[in-house]
C-alpha cells in the first residue's frame, strides 16, 4: 500500500500560522482543486484530531480517518469519518489488509512527523505557496534525517508548485 504525505508549506517552510488555522485561509485555489482531486483518488485520508478540527465535517466521496485518543464522531457516518485511537502501523496494517491500495497522510504535524519518524512514508507532495510565515508550524518539529528524491515539479500555477518526492528508504 502505498503512503503519500500531502501538504502545503511556505516558502520558509510552515504548514499553519496557528493550531487553529484552516489551511484554506493561505492556499490558492489550485492547491484546493489539487488536494480535492488527489485525495478522491486515494480514497483515505488520516490526520490528526486537531487538523480535522480546522475542516469540521466529512469531505465528499473521501473516507477520513481521524487520529485522537480522545474525541468521538458518532455524527458521522462511518465510511465518512472514524475516530482512531490505535497505534499507526496498526491503522496501516488493517487497511492493507482491507485490500486499501493508497492512503493519503494529511496532517498535521505531529501527524506528518510520526509517519515520517517511523518511516511509513513512500512519497512526499508538497505545494510551495508563495508566501513565509517568519513563525508557526512546521512540516516536521522533531529531528529527522531523510533523504529524498525528487521525482516531479507538478505546475498548478505560474506562482504554485507541488514538489513531489519519493522517499530513499
Ligand atoms: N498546510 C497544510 O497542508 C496542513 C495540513 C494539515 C494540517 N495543517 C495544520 O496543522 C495544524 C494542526 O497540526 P497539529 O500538529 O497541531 O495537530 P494534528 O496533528 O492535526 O492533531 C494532533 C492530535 O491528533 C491526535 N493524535 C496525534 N497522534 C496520535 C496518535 N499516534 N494516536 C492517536 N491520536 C493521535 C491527538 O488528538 P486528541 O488530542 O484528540 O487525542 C493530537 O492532539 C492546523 O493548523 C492545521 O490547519 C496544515
Amino acid at each position: 500500500m502505498k503512503v503519500s504525505i500531502i501538504a502545503s508549506i511556505t516558502v520558509d517552510g510552515f504548514i499553519a500560522q496557528n493550531v487553529e488555522q484552516s489551511s484554506l485561509r493561505w492556499t490558492s485555489k489550485e492547491d484546493t482543486k489539487f488536494f480535492v482531486e488527489f485525495t478522491k483518488k486515494v480514497g483515505v485520508l488520516i490526520m490528526g484530531s486537531k487538523t480535522f478540527e480546522t475542516i469540521n465535517r466529512p469531505l465528499p466521496d473521501r473516507k477520513i480517518i481521524v487520529l485522537t485518543r480522545s474525541k468521538k464522531y458518532d455524527q458521522f457516518s462511518l465510511d465518512q469519518v472514524v475516530a482512531e485511537g490505535r497505534e499507526i502501523r496498526e491503522v496501516l496494517e488493517e487497511l492493507k489488509t482491507s485490500g486499501q491500495k493508497e492512503v493519503a497522510i494529511t496532517g498535521g504535524t505531529s501527524i506528518y512527523t510520526q509517519f515520517m519518524k517511523a518511516k511509513l512514508v513512500d512519497e512526499l507532495y508538497l505545494t510551495v505557496e508563495p508566501i513565509v510565515f517568519g513563525s508557526g508550524l512546521k512540516l516536521f518539529n522533531e529531528s529527522l534525517d531523510q533523504k529524498l528524491e525528487l521525482i516531479e515539479i507538478i505546475d498548478l500555477s505560474r506562482q504554485t508548485k507541488v514538489l513531489h518526492y519519493k522517499i530513499i528508504q
